[in-house]
């Protein structure tokens, strides 16, 4: 089936359609995903690494939800940064940040993945979640994340990926098919949001072949641990 070409959102814009939907996209975030968003970003912490005063860089942050999570409780992050085009998605997040005390450990500046304004092997830990399958050129972001981590540092992404059980991934089509639309465009009013999103898990390269990619890119001992049956998962990878 042809998909129809205006409501195909070109990844290149997609931080617009974020900025458009930013005072919503909390709320959405945990009803389209009937709260397990949270139990996702929260899955990373046993994956960061354990040494003390990190600095840690989270790309496509948007609310700040992945920095905060991270932080809060751990005081072996030093510091941490945010990087994220859509201003009005930060604008938020800087308003989380101060809310939960962590001011003085997190900051968020406006950014592309594809071309971070870091100097080489900074950063301990880098992480991206539900942000790559967003990023025009991957592999480009990709060598940004690997150029940025320093040896021996570790990458973390989390990303949507389809289940295996055909039982589930039939639910999960429909699921991305119907509920997640029409649900989307009732609270955000923005249809092509919520169509995007279902373009993006449906093409993004998960699980095997994602892994082969972190593999050309340079990264080494990757290993994707699946969550939820594998609706998402979580790629751990070292540099
Ligand atoms: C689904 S949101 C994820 C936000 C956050 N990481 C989370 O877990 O809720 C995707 C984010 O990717 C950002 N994004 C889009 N293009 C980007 C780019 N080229 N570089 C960095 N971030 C980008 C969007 O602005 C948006 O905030």
């Amino acid at each position: 089936m042809e998909i129809d070409k205006n409501l195909v959102l070109p990844k290149s814009d997609s931080w617009k359609m974020f900025n458009a939907i930013a005072g919503r996209y909390d709320f959405l975030n945990r009803l389209l995903s009937l709260g397990q968003d949270v139990r996702w970003r929260r899955a990373l912490k046993k994956f960061m690494p354990e040494t003390s005063g990190q600095t840690i860089l989270d790309l496509a942050t948007g609310t700040a939800d992945v920095l905060i999570v991270l932080t809060k409780n751990n005081s072996k992050i030093h510091r941490g940064f945010g990087v994220d085009p859509a201003v009005k998605m930060l604008e938020i997040g800087t308003k989380k940040i101060q809310r939960a005390h962590l001011d003085d450990r997190l900051m968020l500046q406006q950014g592309d993945a594809q071309a971070l304004p870091f100097l080489d092997e900074t950063f301990d830990c880098v992480t991206i979640s539900f942000g790559i399958r967003n990023i025009p050129d991957l592999r480009l972001a990709l060598l940004e994340m690997y150029r940025v981590t320093k040896k021996g540092g570790r990458v973390l992404i989390l990303e949507f990926s389809k289940p295996e059980n055909p039982l589930l991934k039939a639910g999960h089509w429909l699921y991305l098919q119907t509920f997640v639309p029409i649900v989307g465009f009732i609270f955000s009013g923005n249809f092509k949001a919520y169509t995007y999103l279902n373009q993006t898990i449906q093409t993004f390269p998960y699980g095997d072949r994602f892994c082969k990619i972190l593999k050309q890119m340079g990264f080494v001992d990757i290993k994707p641990h699946p969550l939820m049956g594998g609706a998402a998962t979580i790629y751990v990878a070292q540099k």
